[in-house]
């Protein structure tokens, strides 16, 4: 990234960390920032199933970690290297995954995995805003943001830097997930930060002796909700518990891709969300 390039009007009067910011969102065409209310309900797997099966559809796809306290990005994906920072421009090389997949967090900039760093409120701002704007990106179709829970700095700064990011809200069927569900559609509301849909997570999953399904969180609470927020219901991913073997093991399948299990969920999911962004122009 060139940091002293002229870009488009009105960039000189900003900060320049500002005006960095402004210039990498503008060759970012979706922004998308997967939140929920609640804790464990799978924001980064959905963030991490999303990247991997826009990138599979061709997409050039950067995936940003913002959950501060608790990246769980990295281990997910078994990253094993660490961002560099390029000496001359100060500006962080992403972690190339494949291709057509860039990651960052924080993790891969701590000096080991168990390192921990205190956040305050400020410092948490500003490292989000260089994580926009001092990383290399490049152009990019989406940039997926995962979120640790609840309405915090890190979804606040999200919704008030990344201009023209939207929402997926990730919630379980059970009731006390849904009823953080309502917590995070009422901030949106607040910020101003678009809605592009609900994904449910966790639903029935098949009982691996008769194939008869098992609502071990209830059953259709997502699409309930989104109907009585009137906000899109993009599918419910049911569980299986080779994400959870992945997901430790550091190799996460491509579910999109996948015809088992959670597989044709996951690819619904992708095929929604393209649909209702870039898939529209
Ligand atoms: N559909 C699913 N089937 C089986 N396991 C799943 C599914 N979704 C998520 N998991 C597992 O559940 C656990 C929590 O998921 P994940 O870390 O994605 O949640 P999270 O919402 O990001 O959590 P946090 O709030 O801590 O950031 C992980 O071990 C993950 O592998
Ligand atoms: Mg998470």
């Amino acid at each position: 990234m060139n940091q002293t390039q002229s870009g488009p009007q009105g960039l000189e009067e900003l900060d320049p960390l500002d005006a960095r910011v402004a210039r990498t969102l503008d060759n970012i065409r979706c922004k998308l920032l997967v939140m929920s209310g609640k804790g464990g309900v799978g924001k980064s797997t959905v963030a991490c199933q999303l990247a991997l099966g826009l990138a599979e559809r061709g997409f050039k796809v950067g995936l940003m970690d913002v959950d501060l306290h608790g990246p769980s990005l990295p281990r997910m994906l078994g990253l094993e290297g660490r961002a560099v920072i390029d000496e001359k421009g100060g500006a962080i090389k992403p972690i190339i995954y494949s291709p057509n997949l860039r990651v960052i967090s924080v993790e891969s900039l701590l000096p080991d995995r168990d390192s921990s760093v205190i956040w305050r409120g400020p410092l948490k701002i500003a490292v989000i805003k260089q994580f926009i704007g001092d990383v290399r990106w490049g152009e990019l179709d989406y940039l997926i943001i995962d979120s640790p829970p609840g309405t915090g700095d890190e979804p606040l700064t999200v919704a008030q830097e990344v201009t023209g990011a939207m929402a997926v809200v990730v919630t379980t069927p059970q009731e006390i997930a849904l009823a953080d569900v309502r917590k995070s559609l009422d901030f949106c509301l607040q910020v101003e930060l678009p809605v592009l849909g609900l994904v449910e997570n966790m639903a029935a999953m098949a009982c691996p002796h008769c194939g008869e399904p098992i609502d071990l969180f209830g059953q259709g609470g997502g699409e309930t909700t989104a109907k009585d927020y009137a906000v899109n219901f993009l599918g419910s991913i049911p569980l299986d518990h080779r994400i959870t073997t992945a997901a430790d093991q550091g190799a996460p399948l491509t579910l999109s891709q996948d015809e088992q299990g959670a597989g044709p969920a996951v690819a619904q999911v992708v095929e929604a969300i393209y649909q209702r962004t870039l898939g529209r122009s």
